[in-house]
């Protein structure tokens, strides 16, 4: 597949300075908002009045019609968002369309060394052109029969002589909306005067220099459709806090499981409190004794998260810490275990011709339990392992939400499973394993609940959910404007 160059490519040289971790980082917020500073009197005043220092998620911003309308206008038109993989576009006329609220973009591959992005949108009676994803020469509307090339330029109007001087080639143009790349994935901006990709990105592309992963593909894609907020949704994926309740089984191995968040701009991460935590080893909360093989527990940990998730974990990994154990006698401590099994792992890697990223301390802890990335994306990463979530609003219904899940590796070359999207209108008709049906299971309870009138709002755990806190900061910072 030819590489095709972004303008983002043309600012790299500059990544560094734009994007340096240490100038960019910034202190958490700890403020969010209280029930009576965004009541809908407010909103329809089209103001929403700055936010106290108190952290609270008031519960308007989950239920209702007004502030969904408002994200629409005043944050999904402006802010970047990966609408797919370079991969899924490997071949000119290949598209793919990207739904969000009541907005839809095609993204198509118009040249071998170009992706473009337009409103997909027919420009005469404003039917929709096309949707999903496949190849094509044109895009061709079924209705009148008007017709674009893959450049954007009109190819056909029927009868265009009946409109007289009235269209021409620059009104008849697609319209275009921003494209740009990283790490493989493409993002969009409908604002034309938003900042470079990479300035919004901020430390991302630092914090993953070392994993190649323009190369990794999808193992799965799921997209699932949710009777909950888009919010609701994303939320219980970028903070940890709930893993102890509703992911008992992972305190078996999950050592110190308690988190703290670090934000980033708009974007945060949340990682293990405790620097010393030991992997394999049961919770503190627990209070059961610690393991006496530690190849066995650091093996039962992988294996758990391998077979639990079906992601993130690769089978190399697994495979990885068998070898290990193999090689470890039982008195084996865990840095002795750690350090084996990644030294074995790394070689499975290089064996498979894969590009290995050779993360210390400090990268692992950047890299963290999961990187929330402004505004609806996900992102949790280990060696060669990716698990992502997005999460999107399909209309401008508080109540319902589209979540896409995908695992991505990084595969031996010629090795990648042609992975479809696999799309499920209730969740109860995918094959999900056991952690991600225990996350399905709360979410329509928790639009449900906030609906009482005893609820105002959530109350994000300080030190683990500070998360939330960063995330609905900047949201309503940009609601407001
Ligand atoms: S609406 Fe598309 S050709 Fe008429
Ligand atoms: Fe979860």
């Amino acid at each position: 597949m030819k590489r095709f160059k972004f303008r983002a490519n043309l600012v790299s040289k500059d990544w560094k300075a734009l994007c340096s971790q240490r100038a960019r980082r910034l202190p958490l917020r700890p403020t969010c908002g209280r029930y009576e500073d965004i009541e809908m009197a407010t909103l329809r005043q089209d103001h929403i009045t700055p936010l106290p220092s108190e952290s609270f998620l008031p519960k308007e911003a989950y239920l209702s019609r007004e502030f969904a309308k408002r994200e629409r206008k005043h944050m999904w038109g402006k802010v970047w968002q990966i609408v797919g993989r370079e991969e899924e576009l490997s071949r000119v006329g290949d598209y793919l369309t990207y739904n969000i609220a009541d907005e839809s973009i095609i993204v198509v591959r118009s040249a071998e060394d170009n992706i473009k992005a337009y409103y997909n949108v027919c420009l005469h009676r404003g039917r929709r052109l096309t949707n999903g994803c496949g190849r094509t020469k044109k895009f061709f509307c079924r209705y009148h029969g008007w017709q674009w090339n893959l450049d954007g330029t009109n190819d056909e109007v029927v009868d265009r002589a009946d409109w007289g001087t009235i269209l021409n080639d620059e009104n008849l143009r697609l319209g275009e909306v921003q494209i740009d790349s990283w790490g493989g994935w493409l993002f969009i901006n409908m604002d034309p005067d938003a900042k470079p990709l990479l300035e919004w990105l901020g430390p991302l592309p630092d914090v993953f220099r070392k994993h190649d992963l323009e190369n990794f593909r999808y193992g799965w894609y799921r997209t699932v459709s949710l009777p909950c907020n888009w919010k609701v949704a994303l939320e219980a994926f970028i903070e940890g806090y709930h893993a102890t309740t509703t992911h008992r089984q992972t305190l078996n191995y999950s050592g110190d499981d308690r988190f703290l968040c670090e934000s980033f701009g708009p974007h945060s991460l949340f990682r293990f409190r405790s620097a010393d935590r030991l992997p394999g080893h049961p919770s503190p909360r627990l209070k059961m004794a610690a393991p006496t093989d530690m190849r066995e527990a650091l093996l039962g940990n992988l294996e758990q998260l391998n077979v639990e998730l079906d992601a993130l974990v690769t089978k190399r990994a697994v495979e990885a810490a068998r070898r290990m154990k193999e090689k470890l006698t039982e008195s084996a401590t865990i840095m002795e275990a750690m350090v084996t099994y990644i030294e074995i792992h790394r070689e499975l890697a290089e064996a498979d011709g894969v590009a290995w990223p050779d993360l210390n301390f400090d990268d692992i802890n950047m890299i963290g339990a999961a990187w929330h990335i402004f505004p609806n994306i996900s992102l949790l990463a280990t060696h060669d392992g990716l698990l992502m979530y997005r999460a999107r609003p399909d209309s401008d219904d508080p109540d319902t939400c589209v979540l896409d899940i995908w695992s991505i590796e990084s595969f031996a070359p010629g090795k990648e499973p042609k992975a479809k999207q696999e799309i499920y209108e209730k969740w109860q008709d995918g094959p999900w394993p056991r952690i991600y049906t225990q996350d399905f299971i709360n979410l329509p309870d928790v639009q449900k609940g906030m609906k009482s009138d005893y609820f105002k709002g959530g109350r994000p755990n300080p030190l683990a959910e500070a998360t939330l806190t960063n995330f609905h900061s900047h949201l309503y910072d940009m609601l407001k404007a």
